[in-house]
Order: structure tokens, then C-alpha cells, then sequence
């Protein structure tokens, strides 16, 4: 698998991210993380890790957002349903048998997420006990470094979709339906504790009977994967089992686990076995002839095995070395002077594997003994992998003779299957995030069709206030045309009034007589063009003005009884001659006629006064 080129920024992003907030990212694989922290900085239209890591000092929430992109929550249900059948079937009903009635089983679940997987485990070991069995035996410790996420799976709650994967009769055991959410039952959710904690960081959770971390360990670094994986083969009983994700094999650390089924990744401890015994001597025998013949045939036999392609030694039953291959004196830098010496006395006795407790437990099972990619460590630093296969040797009579040792070197093979291993990973890390992009996908596309919602329904509103607006309009425009025709109307009245006046105005013009108009209250409301001759006053002087308080060269005074009467209701004319003064100054006999102004109906509004010089007595 090709590696991920070191980029110096992003590695002092990590070092600003560990040194701020605590948190170590180095052990992450870096294709994943890098691609994680772009993620985050693209959002943001930030192209460059330095300029990223100012934008975290200054924007405190940015670490908790970068913290939930970067690790990858993605979980169901009974993730890969055939591995969990196995699981249910195969191997816990083997965990009950290993312990004793009333015994505490221990579970941990490492990088549970959202509490899926916890809950999962809660269902298979109260389906193998029986549900009081399991509250009073049963603790399945849930733990994960994602806060966010273990707020999730203590509240126990889920959605139709998160719960689809459950099979619709558990679902139906298991789970309270509460609305749209599915509650796992309060009195199982008791046995499963989950906390806070860092595989990186935290000791691990002791006397385990099953171990699962799936898909947690696929996210990191080769390095990092050892590590954790000599705490986990520390965490687990000795008769424990490992369940991992269908990603992840383990190449890296062989000689800790063995597969149970390897095609469901799920492993058992290899305990230190610490029992030595001796091995049986190759047995010589034979006369002379027999003797020749046999070293002839053991020269044979020797020159073979030394041509043979893999190291292999021979030692007898007291554990004195009696053979090595050429294949083996070059790969250990043994020699011939070595044949002779004692087992134990060679480093190769316990270095790259313990190898007398494997003849013991040959000897034994009277089987071969296999140990396969054991790791060595060459002087250059590369590291070699050996399968190593201890065969008690035995004659006819089933008595041993010794024991032989073949070291296969099967390092290139080891490598492709790393790197298929590596490629499995990544193809599923990829597939991961793929599909927590799709999650995220999904959520903007509900919150996008929630703003859709939210848009029509505001558009119906401005619809239907644009309907109030257009109805509202259209009465404004009737108004408006009703107000337009009384205009009209008013505006023909005005110019018949306009006429009228003029017709009227000019009536009074031509008459030669002196017309006065006045109201109920004797205020002057026509003042002709005679009457301002006849008294030097003009209309607009006198109009609105009591006619009784003018001052003009007539008396009006004398009138006064015969305007109130015609006001008040007197039909006939009434005809005064008085002495007055005109405008010039010229002393005039004037007769004045003062007759009732009548309106509709023939109510009382004034009274009209004629006034004429007529030319004194004879
Ligand atoms: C892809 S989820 C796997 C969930 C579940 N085990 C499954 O297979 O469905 C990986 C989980 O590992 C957690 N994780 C990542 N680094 C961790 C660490 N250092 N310690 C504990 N959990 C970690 C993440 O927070 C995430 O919830």
C-alpha cells in the first residue's frame, strides 16, 4: 500500500491540535485525517493547513466540529449480519459454557459510536441467558472518545431507519415504540455502562470474555494498531475472543491472536504457555556394514536436507542440536561447530519465538506444532516473517526420536498480504466515509426540503397577501372610479354653477336698478354693479358684512324693521322712498324694495332689496 507522503504543515496542525486541546491525531492513518481536516478547511475556503490552524486559536467551536468530522461515527445495527450470526451461534454460547452458573460475563465494546453495536451485544447474550440471567450476570462496557456520539447511545433512542436493521421480532422484544423513535428496553439499557475512552490514552478494561472493536482500528496507523492490540490481548481472559471488523485482519500482530473464523474476524488469545520438557534423542543404531550403509544414507539424507530451500534444525530428545540445514546456518549464522551445543543455549531458542514450550506442546499432542508469521527483527531494522513448524520426530514404535524445526521464510507473501489487508482498509475506510458523506448528504437534503417547506409556506403566505393586496386594489380602483364620476358629475355641476353665476352676474349687471342680496342674518351675499355706483362701496367690500352696520350714504337704519319682516315672513313688497347720499355726494330720493328670499319649499333665507333714484317730487 502506497503511503501517504509526509506534509510538514498538516504535521504542525497536529502539533498546534495536540498541544491546544490534548488531543492526538498522529496516530491516525493520514490519507483518512488529511482528507478529513480538507473536509473542514473547504467548508471554510481555507486552503492552507497554517491559515487553518490560526482559524482554530481564534474559533473555539471549530476543534468540536473538526473533532466530529474527523472521526467517523458510521454504525448499525448488527453491522455485517453473517458475522453476528456467527457470533450468536458459535461463539458466545461457547463463552456461557466457559463459565461457571451465576459467573459475571464482561463485553467490551471499543469505538461503540452511537451504541448500536452495544445494544446489538445486549440483544445475542439475553437471547443466549435468558433475560434475568443477563441483568444479574451481564456487563457490556460501551466506550468511545466521541462525547457527542456516547450521548447518543445513553439516551437509547433511535429512528425507524436506525432500527431497520434489527429483525422485526427482536425489534419487536427489545425495543418501546415512543412516537417516531425506538426506545431499547430500560431494564436491559441497565447492564450496558458507557464512558468516555481513549484507546490511545486509557487503560484498558480488564477480565474479558469478548472483546469487539470493529471498524475503530481500520482508521490508524500500522504503528498504532500494534500498540492497541497488545493492550487488547491484555484486556482479554485467556480464553477470551476478539471480534473485529470485516476490514481488519490482524496481520499485524499474529503472534497475539489466532483466528477462530477468520472469515468473520473474530480471534481467540494466545496465552503464554511457560511448561518446558525435554526433547528424545534421534536414535543411532546398527553394525558396522549397517553402520557404513546408514552414514552413507545419512550423508544422503544430510546433503538433502542442507539443499533443501528451508531452514531447518534437528535436535534430540535432551535438546542437543544433532542437525542444520544451510538454509538455516545462513538465515541464523549458525555452523557446523554449533551441532553438538545445546538448544537453549542459542538465542534462536527463544528469539524470534519461544521454541521450547512449541516442542513441548508437539510433543504432547504428538501433532505438529504451527506458528505462522512470526515476526523477526533483522540487524538492518526490516522486519522477516517466518512460519515456524516444530514436527516430533518418532520411530515405528511411536518412541520419540526428536524434533525437527523448519523455518519457511514467508515474508514477500506476508507483504502482499499486508498490502491486501492495507487495501481491504482502505477501500473501507473509503466506503465509510462515503457513507457518512451520504448521511450528511441526506441530513442537508431534509434540512434543504424542510427550507422548501418553509419557503412555500411563506410564498403561500405572500401569496395570499398579495391576493388581499390585488382585492384590496381592485376596491381602491372601483372607489377610485366612483370617486372619478362623482368628480365628473361635480366638476359639470360646477361649470352650470360657473354659468349660472355668470348668467346671474350678468342679469344683475344690466339691470338698472340697485340689487341687493342678504341672508337670514342681513349679511350681504349680492352687492350688483348699480348699487356700488349708487353707494361707492364695491361687492367684494361688503360681502359677508351686516347690511344694517354699513356705512354708506343711506339710511339703512330705516329698513331695518321691513328687512326683519320680510325674513321673518311677510309675502308682500315692501316699498320705502328715503332721502339719501350717493357716491358722489349728490343728495338722491331712492325707493327701496325689500321682498322675501324663499327656497325649496318656500322656507325663508333672506331677502332681496331694489334700490332706484327716482327724481324728486314736483
Ligand atoms: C466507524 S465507528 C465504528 C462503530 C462500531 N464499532 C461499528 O463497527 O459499527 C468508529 C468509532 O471509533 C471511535 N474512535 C476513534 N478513535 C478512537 C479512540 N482513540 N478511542 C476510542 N474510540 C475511538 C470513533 O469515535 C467512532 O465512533
Amino acid at each position: 500500500m502506497s503511503s501517504v507522503a509526509v506534509d510538514p504543515a498538516f504535521e504542525d496542525l497536529l502539533r498546534v491540535l495536540f498541544q491546544s486541546h490534548h488531543f492526538d491525531f498522529s496516530g491516525y492513518k493520514r490519507s483518512t485525517l488529511v482528507r478529513r481536516v480538507r473536509r473542514r478547511m473547504d467548508l471554510l475556503g481555507i486552503s492552507d493547513f497554517a491559515d487553518y490552524a490560526d482559524y482554530l486559536e481564534v474559533h473555539a467551536e471549530e476543534f468540536g466540529l473538526l473533532f466530529n468530522t474527523i472521526l467517523i461515527n458510521v454504525t448499525t445495527f448488527f453491522r455485517d449480519p453473517p458475522a453476528w450470526e456467527y457470533l450468536a451461534n458459535e461463539v458466545i454460547p461457547l463463552i456461557v459454557a466457559a463459565r461457571q452458573d451465576g459467573e459475571p460475563i464482561r463485553v467490551w465494546s471499543a469505538g461503540c459510536a452511537s451504541g448500536e453495536e452495544a445494544y446489538s451485544l445486549a440483544i445475542v447474550l439475553c437471547e443466549a441467558l435468558g433475560a434475568d440471567a443477563y441483568r444479574e450476570r451481564v456487563k457490556i462496557y460501551a466506550t468511545d472518545v466521541d462525547d457527542d456520539a456516547l450521548e447518543r447511545a445513553r439516551h437509547g433512542t433511535y429512528t425507524a431507519k436506525e432500527v431497520a436493521a434489527v429483525p422485526d421480532e427482536l425489534r419487536a422484544r427489545y425495543f418501546e415504540q415512543r412516537s417516531a423513535r425506538w426506545l431499547f428496553r430500560n431494564d436491559l439499557r441497565r447492564s450496558v455502562i458507557f464512558g468516555r475512552h481513549d484507546l490511545f490514552q486509557d487503560a484498558p478494561i480488564s477480565r474479558l470474555d469478548l472483546l469487539v472493536s470493529r471498524n475503530t482500528l481500520m482508521y490508524l496507523t500500522v504503528e498504532s494498531q500494534v500498540r492497541i492490540l497488545a493492550r487488547l490481548h491484555y484486556a482479554l481472559n485467556d480464553n477470551g475472543y476478539l471480534f473485529l471488523g470485516k476490514a481488519e485482519m490482524l496481520l499485524a500482530h499474529a503472534g497475539l491472536f489466532t483466528p477462530l473464523e477468520l472469515k468473520h474476524r473474530i480471534f481467540t488469545k494466545i496465552p503464554k504457555v511457560s511448561a518446558r520438557e525435554r526433547l528424545l534423542v534421534l536414535a543411532q543404531a546398527g553394525n558396522r556394514d549397517a553402520a557404513s550403509h546408514l552414514d552413507h544414507l545419512t550423508r544422503l539424507r544430510e546433503t538433502a536436507t542442507d539443499a533443501a530451500p528451508v531452514a531447518q534444525i534437528v535436535v534430540d530428545v535432551d535438546g542437543s542440536i544433532v542437525g542444520v540445514n544451510e538454509s538455516a546456518r545462513r538465515m541464523f549464522g549458525l555452523s557446523i561447530r554449533d551441532v553438538g551445543r545445546r538448544l537453549q543455549d542459542l538465542e534462536l531458542s527463544y528469539r524470534p519465538v519461544e521454541l521450547r514450550p512449541r516442542i513441548d506442546e508437539a510433543h504432547r499432542q504428538s501433532h505438529p506444532v504451527m506458528m505462522r508469521s512470526v515476526e523477526r527483527l533483522l540487524p538492518n531494522g526490516e522486519v522477516q516473517y517466518l512460519d515456524v513448524h516444530v514436527t516430533t520426530m518418532a520411530d515405528n514404535g511411536g518412541g520419540v526420536l526428536g524434533t525437527s524445526i523448519s523455518f519457511t521464510d514467508v515474508t514477500p507473501h506476508h507483504r502482499l498480504q499486508n498490502e491486501v489487508s492495507h487495501a481491504k482498509q482502505e477501500l473501507e475506510t473509503a466506503y465509510e466515509e462515503l457513507q457518512s458523506t451520504n448521511e450528511e448528504l441526506e441530513t442537508t437534503n431534509e434540512e434543504l426540503q424542510s427550507t422548501v417547506e418553509e419557503l412555500e409556506t411563506t410564498n403561500e403566505e405572500l401569496q395570499s397577501a398579495n391576493e388581499e393586496l390585488e382585492t384590496m386594489n381592485e376596491e381602491l380602483q372601483s372607489t377610485n372610479n366612483e370617486l372619478q364620476s362623482i368628480n365628473t358629475e361635480l366638476r359639470d355641476r360646477t361649470d352650470e354653477l360657473d354659468a349660472m353665476n355668470a348668467f346671474m352676474d350678468s342679469v344683475l349687471a344690466s339691470v338698472h336698478l340697485g340689487v341687493v342680496v342678504l341672508d337670514a342674518d342681513t349679511r350681504v351675499r349680492i352687492w350688483n354693479g348699480r348699487s356700488e355706483d349708487l353707494w361707492g362701496l364695491r361687492s367684494q367690500e361688503v360681502i359677508g358684512e351686516h347690511f344694517l352696520t354699513l356705512d354708506v350714504g343711506f339710511p339703512v337704519e330705516k329698513l331695518a324693521s321691513s328687512i326683519r319682516e320680510c325674513i321673518a315672513g311677510s309675502d308682500g313688497y315692501g316699498n320705502t322712498v328715503v332721502e339719501a347720499v350717493n357716491r358722489r355726494g349728490r343728495n338722491i330720493r331712492c325707493r327701496v324694495t325689500c321682498s322675501a328670499l324663499t327656497g325649496v319649499g318656500r322656507a325663508r333665507h333672506g331677502a332681496i332689496l331694489t334700490m332706484e333714484e327716482i327724481p324728486p317730487p314736483e
